[in-house]
């Protein structure tokens, strides 16, 4: 019979059995169970709703049921639905009726709401570890190359001269963002719902902070219909993994340009790559081509789980059972990209040179010139019509800026002398973007001493959170 079989008076017919089912996939969340069974068995048994004896024989047979899980000798059964039940349907079949006791002053709508809370709470504390290692990764390529000047870009063509660690660093910084994120799902995710009971809390005089405190929760619901109603803090961990996978796909994108024939600015390992089945010469990025291309089951999890909650009625529907795949399936894909995302970039190949020559043949240094004759007294919008011109010209000569000579170069302006070459290298551009934030080398230098300080902070961060896991 099922643990809520009492009113029903026929089996449950096997599809509906299975449609129903959670076990699945639920089962993930074994350790997580086991733990809030402990800390609410060791609750009961101190507010005197159970004999110490009998929490003390309910607590042994817990944990003699996680050593069996972990040994693989537990068979989850599809017809006890979820995890809840399959663990309380074994507790009772090793101890006895005195299993049955477990599940007093609480539901498994508060039950779920809390193993979901710890299960997200754990891997959020790895996932920023994960975070922090792909920062690392940046920071490191940056610092190997970091007198390489690159073609910096606009629209997808060239614009100024930047430092290819500056380009590197702004990928840290986006991660910087994200690290903060992942910090707001934290504090909401470290929310203790159990003692909410089915929704309405419970007679019994149970305590909730005592609870909170053996599993470490930094914050206990207020309202108990909102605690097995919320799941705001999986919306928010979709949205942190969407934006972190957008950021991804963006270094995605540029990795796969710059390794194809027509920029040659980097090579991939290869390791991280693979071949064709037909073209011998193939050697393709599909590492990130399929962080890209993953980045779209991670916004889809996002629209599922709020079209899921927005029509939904206070508190639990079973519509909610349908939180966990796709968090699952986000927390896999999401740790799985960052990770190999990390080994792929420190084992690249950066071709310093190719980036550089490309500078030799474009117009990146314009920007340079009409500067120039903005420091002899010209308006900026003059001086941007005067290297328009100069532009246009060079382009019909087939040269480019720095092949001008003096005298045609006057043509254009009296005001230019024989400095405006030294003004328009490719060095004296990069290094007169002096401005706060800036590609110059001295404003690059200052951003990787603040980024080792964000590594630093986050390290701070993340051993506040790894005392909570469990
Ligand atoms: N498996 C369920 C879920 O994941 C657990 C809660 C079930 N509660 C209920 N009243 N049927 O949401």
């Amino acid at each position: 019979m099922k643990l809520w079989g009492g009113r029903f008076s026929k089996n449950t017919d096997v599809l509906v059995e299975e449609f129903t089912s959670s076990i699945s996939f639920d089962c993930r969340m074994y350790k997580e169970d086991i733990a809030g069974s402990i800390a609410h068995a060791t609750m009961l048994a101190k507010c005197g709703i159970l004999e110490a004896e009998e929490a003390s024989v309910i607590i042994d047979g817990l944990k003699d049921i996680l050593a069996d899980i972990e040994a693989g000798k537990f068979s989850f059964e599809v017809s006890l639905e979820d995890i809840h039940m399959n663990i309380e349907q074994r507790l009772t079949e090793r101890i006895g009726a005195v299993g049955g006791k477990l599940h007093t002053a609480r539901s498994r709508n508060d039950q779920v709401a809390l193993d979901t809370h710890l299960y997200l709470r754990r891997e959020l504390s790895e996932i920023g570890g994960l975070i922090k290692n792909l920062q690392q990764a940046f920071l490191e390529v940056a610092q190997k190359h970091e007198n390489v000047i690159m073609p910096g870009y606009t629209h997808l063509q060239r614009a100024q001269p930047i430092l290819f660690a500056h380009h590197m660093l702004a990928y840290f910084y986006m991660l910087v963002r994200d690290f903060d994120r992942l910090n707001l799902v934290y504090k909401h995710t470290d929310m203790m719902p159990l003692g909410a009971g089915a929704l309405a809390g419970t007679t019994f005089p149970i305590d909730r902070q005592f609870v909170a405190d053996q599993l470490g929760f930094g914050k206990v619901y207020d309202n108990s219909m909102d605690a097995v109603s919320d799941r705001d803090y999986i919306l928010e961990f979709l949205s942190f993994a969407s934006i972190l996978m957008m950021h991804l796909s963006r270094i995605s994108e540029e990795i796969i340009l710059w390794s194809s024939a027509e920029f040659q600015f980097i090579e991939l390992d290869d390791a991280h790559c693979t071949g064709s089945s037909i073209m011998p010469q193939k050697k393709n990025p599909d590492v990130a081509e399929l962080v890209r291309g993953k980045t779209g089951r991670v916004f889809g999890h996002l629209m599922a789980m709020l079209t899921v909650t927005k029509g939904l009625p206070l508190a639990y529907n079973k519509d909610l059972q349908e939180d966990k795949e796709g968090l699952f399936d986000t927390i896999d894909t999401v740790k799985f990209s960052l990770t190999v995302y990390a080994s792929m970039l420190k084992a690249m190949k950066i071709r310093e040179e190719n980036m550089t020559d490309a500078l030799a043949s474009d117009f990146s240094n314009a920007t340079d010139m009409a500067d120039y004759l903005v420091t002899k007294g010209l308006p900026f919008r003059q001086a941007h019509a005067v290297v328009g011109k100069s532009v246009a010209y060079a382009i019909a000569q087939n040269k480019v800026l720095g092949d001008l000579t003096l005298n045609e170069f006057k043509q254009f302006s009296p005001l230019f002398e024989a400095d405006i070459l030294k003004a328009i290298q490719v060095e004296h551009c990069v290094s007169a973007r002096n401005s706060f934030g800036g590609t110059s080398y001295t404003e690059v230098g200052q951003s990787f001493l603040r980024a080792k300080q964000y590594l630093l902070d986050e390290q701070i961060q993340l051993d506040k959170y790894t005392k909570n896991v469990l």
